[in-house]
């Protein structure tokens, strides 16, 4: 059986796609990189290491250098660490050395170990997917706990970034057979949606006698 996996994409409608930001003023001069570096941590780091099942897609969609994806790949990584600051170094990283030239248009290119980057936009996350079941984190879908399927093999989740999904993205994401799911009745920041999706799955692992 191949192994499960978990996937989060996180849509950041304005993050920057160049390494011409601040790490003084993150937040400031990303277009709200910060929202999704805090992403990479809640889906990927858990104490004192990563989740080796994970992999984190950024879809940058600001700046000069628009579109471009990092991956970030559980299973390979290395020097990941939990602060904001240390992420933002990472991606300032990788985003200067994956220069337009070096890179093909599409597919993804690993930089650093487990960490990838492509200049095809979401099209090229859809491809990477491959046969992943999709869902999207919405606040308006089903809740998560009347899902039977979270313990799926290959699970996929979309995350908006602090406004959301826009109609283009909600249309491609539609057309792929991506379903809504909610993890609560609140609207809440797009890190706290994945750590509670990820608890979610991490309980539905864990067989039911040894929560006694
Ligand atoms: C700060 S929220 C976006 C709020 C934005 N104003 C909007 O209207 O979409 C960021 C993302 O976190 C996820 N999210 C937030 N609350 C959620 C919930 N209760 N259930 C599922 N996903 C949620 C969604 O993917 C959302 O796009």
């Amino acid at each position: 059986m191949a192994p499960s996996m978990r996937r989060f994409v996180v849509i950041g409608q304005q993050a920057t796609a160049s390494d011409d930001f601040f790490l003084d003023d993150l937040p400031g001069s990303s277009g709200r990189l910060d929202v999704l570096l805090r992403c990479v941590r809640a889906a990927l780091l858990v104490s004192h290491g990563l989740r080796r099942d994970v992999v984190v897609y950024l879809v940058l969609l600001g700046g000069r250098q628009a579109p471009r994806v990092l991956r970030f790949d559980g299973a390979l990584a290395k020097f990941v660490r939990p602060d904001e600051r240390s992420l933002a170094t990472l991606v300032k990283k990788v985003l200067a050395a994956a220069g337009d030239a070096s890179t093909p248009a599409h597919g993804f290119v690993e930089v650093k170990a487990g960490i990838a980057i492509s200049r095809g936009g979401l099209a090229d996350v859809i491809a990477d997917l491959g046969r992943a079941t999709a869902y999207i984190l919405d606040e308006s879908g089903p809740d998560v706990r009347d899902s039977k399927e979270l313990g799926c093999d290959d699970i996929a989740f979309f995350v908006g970034d602090h406004r959301g999904f826009d109609d283009a993205t909600r249309a491609r994401l539609a057309a792929i057979g991506a379903r809504s799911i909610r993890v609560g009745p609140v609207s809440l920041h797009a890190e706290d949606a994945i750590a509670i999706v990820s608890n979610e799955i991490d309980r539905s692992a864990v067989p039911r006698a040894s929560h006694a």
